[in-house]
């Protein structure tokens, strides 16, 4: 089973990825030593297909459990639901040595993992994530948020989890969608990082479709490994390093906010904005027309969106002035040379920007 580090020194923690490793979930959190009682926080869907397993294998070794449900969807990420969740945490943590499992997909390792970087100043959290998405990304790095009626993403920490586990048959059940949305994530890791995972994207992306467990296995630990090589280097994005996994971000996020959260989900704004960007590395004279074809042709295969419909450009460009991390520049783009070579470039002209979205 491939296990993958985090190096964090004190915080370092562990990535274990595989077919059918929750059930022996107890047995990895006995090692640990984190405490005896779970509280796990999760969602209907999720706990309705894995709940009894997820249950068996804490109680097998001793654990105590308590199953808090949030409701499936991103408005759990916020505040209110934070408070409640630690009101009912609180009444529940008496004489216990308690834990927080965050079940599910991003929403839910999100919210959970936020609730224990404040709850007594911190308790510690583990990371079953249930999405491809959460899987390759979100559960991964220490990234914690809940959001505001002004913004996505706006009140959080930063918390590294004390074990990440991955149990790819989970992911059997997704939606092709939300399938679709994870694997513009491993795209975007093939981009910025790695052109052996590109290729083999390229040449397996109909066993992924089909959820072959082998594929599934091979990228979920490949981004993880990519993923805890930059979260090691550069944890709290200071570096300049942690910032290559923007790539596509600044107007994927501008698209999302710009359809209202609903007309493109995550990963589909993401791949619009994975192909914005490797126009404008085009069109800047940095990348290559056969590298940005190749790109275009592997998120056409999959079955991502190539082409922004129905949002306006003119949204899009507001949004992504909105950026809560440009203060004192207008806008700051990963592009790339070529796979494997990204360049940070800050205020690109308007007109730039526009002429690659007209072309997506
Ligand atoms: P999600 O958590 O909403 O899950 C998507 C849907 O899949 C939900 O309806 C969920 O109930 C369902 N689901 C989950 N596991 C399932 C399974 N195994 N089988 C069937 N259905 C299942 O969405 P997501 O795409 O996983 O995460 C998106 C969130 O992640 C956003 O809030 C985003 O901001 C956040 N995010 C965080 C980071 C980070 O670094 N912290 C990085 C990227 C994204
Ligand atoms: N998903 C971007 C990051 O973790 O930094």
């Amino acid at each position: 089973m491939p296990v993958i580090k985090v190096n964090l020194k004190k915080r370092s923690y562990n990535i274990m990825v595989g077919a059918g490793i929750l059930s022996s979930l107890g047995k990895y959190l006995q090692k640990l030593g984190i405490g005896n009682s779970a509280y796990i926080i999760t969602n209907n869907p999720v706990n309705n297909k894995y709940g009894v397993k997820l249950n068996q294998a804490l109680k097998k070794y001793g654990f105590t459990t308590r199953f808090k449900i949030v409701p499936d969807s991103e408005k759990s990420k916020a505040l209110e639901i934070a408070a409640a969740v630690i009101k009912d945490l609180a009444s529940y943590d008496r004489n216990r040595r308690i834990f927080i499992i965050a079940f599910g997909g991003g929403v839910i390792g999100d919210l959970a993992s936020f609730i224990a970087s404040i709850y007594k100043r911190g308790i510690p959290c583990v990371q079953i994530p249930t999405t491809l998405l959460a899987q390759v990304d979100s559960a991964i790095g220490g990234k914690t948020a809940v959001d505001l009626a002004q913004g996505k993403n706006l009140v959080g920490t930063f918390y590294q989890p004390r074990l990440v586990l991955s149990d790819v048959s989970i992911l059997k059940t997704l939606p092709l969608r939300q399938l679709k949305t994870g694997l513009a994530e491993v795209i975007k890791y093939g981009i910025i990082q790695d052109p052996y995972l590109f290729s083999y994207l390229e040449k397996k992306y109909k066993d992924l479709l089909n959820l072959k467990t082998a594929s599934l296995e091979f990228i979920v630990s490949r981004c993880s490994a990519i993923k805890a090589g930059i979260v090691g280097r550069d944890e709290k994005e200071e570096k300049g390093i942690r910032t290559i996994l923007n790539f596509g971000h600044t107007i994927g996020h501008a698209v999302e906010a710009a359809g209202g959260y609903n007309k493109y989900n995550h990963g589909e704004a993401i791949a619009l904005g994975m192909l914005a960007a490797t126009g404008i590395s085009n069109r800047l004279g940095l990348l290559k027309n056969k590298d940005a074809l190749r790109i275009a042709n592997l998120i056409k295969k999959i079955g991502l969106p190539t082409k922004i419909q129905g949002v306006a450009y003119q949204k899009i460009i507001s949004a992504h002035y909105r950026d809560k991390k440009f203060i004192g520049i207008k806008n700051r783009f990963v592009l790339i040379k070529g796979i494997a070579k990204t360049k940070i470039v800050e205020n690109i002209p308007l007109e730039i920007i526009k002429e690659a979205l007209r072309k997506t």
